[in-house]
């Protein structure tokens, strides 16, 4: 049995900021309390992306110390991909630490845990809400799934496949998501975790499970209104593998049940 975390869209902003008139680090920390009272055998935390609100250097090192101080006590790898509001320079430098790295190139890295293999995407492309792996990702997430080693693979993203059933907004999704389903269908992939949507979302993709998991930093509701409604709340997953099947227990922390403002309107970039 392989126990993994699922946090997503953090939004972390530099100290004082509010994003979407949220205290995203103070959501982080109480989904961190959270995660530590269901006393879970972790064996990795993923952070599918959205890790900061603006991609700024201060936002990095404030979401550095953040994990340093809540995250990394639980005791397991935090394993970070990027979002479209992450900036890949910035990552690198402020929050890996990295100089050496080119940040033209995807971030994309493989995990090995004893019985999974997680497979870190990144599909940010700059200045757009929408996402993309390209070919050149996509034929290396092939060859890493083709070499897990009889372990099961599983796939974390930002941008999910499949957009939210009714408040459209569909050319947010990941632009060539078939031809990931396509590659998926071809190896043995226990799960697809994404995020992005706020709100969480399973369906089925290149015949895998495919997760998008609640958002740390506040949540947006399914319904079919004409403005994505976002509230207060917090959520994150637990996704164990377990005789090559995911199992996945999406956590949401309910908030005040208030609406926060400024609404998006449904076409506007804002909403994930
Ligand atoms: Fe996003
Ligand atoms: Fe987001």
């Amino acid at each position: 049995m392989t126990v993994l975390v699922h946090l997503t869209d953090l939004h972390i902003g530099p100290a004082g900021s509010r994003p979407s008139g949220v205290d995203t680090a103070a959501s982080l920390a109480r989904v961190a309390a959270a995660i530590a009272r269901l006393e879970l055998p972790v064996a990795a935390i993923v952070l599918s992306g959205d890790l900061t609100e603006s991609g700024d250097a201060e936002s990095y090192r404030r979401l550095r110390g953040l994990v340093d101080e809540l995250l990394v006590p639980i005791g397991a790898p935090v394993l970070p991909v990027l979002g479209n509001h992450d900036d890949r320079t910035s990552f690198l430098r402020h929050f890996l630490g990295l100089e050496s790295l080119d940040p033209d190139l995807p971030f994309c890295t493989v995990h090995d845990l004893p019985h999974v293999r997680i497979i870190l995407c990144d599909s940010n492309v700059p200045g757009r809400i929408w996402g993309r792996l390209g070919p050149r990702q996509l034929s290396w997430l092939d060859e890493q799934m083709a070499s897990s080693g009889g372990r099961p693979n599983v796939v974390v993203l930002h941008h999910p496949c499949v957009p939210r059933a009714f408040l459209g907004v569909d050319d947010h999704i990941l632009r060539d998501g078939d031809l990931l389903a396509e590659v998926v269908r071809e190896h043995d992939v226990a799960a697809i975790l994404c995020g992005h949507s706020h709100v969480s979302t399973s369906a089925v993709v290149g015949g895998a499970l495919h997760v998008v998991g609640p958002a740390t930093s506040y949540l947006v509701d399914p319904g079919q209104g004409t403005v994505a409604r976002r509230y207060e709340g917090s959520g994150f997953g637990v996704c164990t593998i377990r005789e090559g099947r995911a199992i996945v227990h999406p956590h949401v922390l309910p908030g005040g049940g208030d609406e926060l403002v400024p609404q998006a309107p449904v076409l506007s970039s804002l909403i994930a």
